[in-house]
């Protein structure tokens, strides 16, 4: 079983996500375990303290070292073998290939951040530091959220299909999925593509290559812009 432990102020963020849907039946399929552990039970001082302002000056509070490095020992303790991760947007850029990576694990730890973020002292104790991408959450449970949706949905015997995970975006460096059609054939004088309903299964087959690799090099161009 994939244990997932969260390190987190706000456990209860993610009691919906969990308990629907794809997260939802791999949990109760026993495929999963997911974990939180509050950050703030293993402060120390009497009002609970978990941040404090910055040294040199400036906006706003920071995580303070001491009660997040016992929270990530704590998961440590209860899962020696556990990939510690911590959410920053100056991590390193969550992608498939990352997602595919962490199903790998015997199981994994992410710490989110709250407030101006971590002192940085903090990131001595974590196995990897990931960014969802460029900007600015205001808290890493929504980022840790989609990191572990991503890796759930790739571990074996989650998706009804397996070839609906190999088949998706991604999935192939750079190659993304290509256009699909349900019914109506019509809507809004919008056609279903004609060659989807000849029943040609490699016509089917070569026009869903061909506009996976059209899509991926208009995507890829566009960012080469950017
Ligand atoms: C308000 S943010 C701190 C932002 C920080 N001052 C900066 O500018 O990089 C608070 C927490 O949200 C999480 N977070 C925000 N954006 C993120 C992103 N793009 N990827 C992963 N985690 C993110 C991190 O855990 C971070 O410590």
């Amino acid at each position: 079983m994939f244990h997932a432990q969260i390190l987190t102020l706000f456990p209860e963020f993610f009691d919906s996500p969990l308990s629907c849907s794809i997260p939802k039946r791999a949990i109760a399929a026993g495929i999963v375990k997911v974990d939180t552990i509050q950050i703030r039970d293993f402060a120390t001082d009497k009002h609970n303290k978990v941040d404090d302002s910055p040294y040199g000056g400036g906006p706003g509070m920071l995580m303070k070292p001491g009660p997040v490095v016992a929270a990530i020992r704590k998961a440590r303790q209860i899962d020696p073998a556990t990939h510690v991760v911590m959410l920053t947007p100056s991590g390193t850029r969550f992608s498939q290939a990352k997602a595919l990576e962490f199903t790998e694990k015997p199981g994994i730890t992410l710490l989110c951040g709250r407030y101006e973020g971590f002192d940085e002292r903090i990131c001595d104790y974590v196995d990897e530091e990931i960014s969802l991408g460029d900007y600015v959450l205001s808290g890493g449970e929504p980022a840790a959220m989609c990191l572990l949706d991503a890796v759930i949905r790739l571990l074996p015997e989650v998706l009804g299909s397996p070839e609906s995970a190999a088949l998706d975006s991604f999935s192939e460096e750079g190659i993304l999925d290509w256009p699909h059609y349900t019914r109506p054939e019509e809507f809004e004088g919008k056609r279903v593509p004609g060659v989807l309903l000849s029943g040609n299964h490699a016509k089917i087959e070569k026009w869903r290559d061909d506009q996976a690799a059209l899509r991926s090099r208009k995507r890829s161009s566009e960012s080469d812009d950017e």
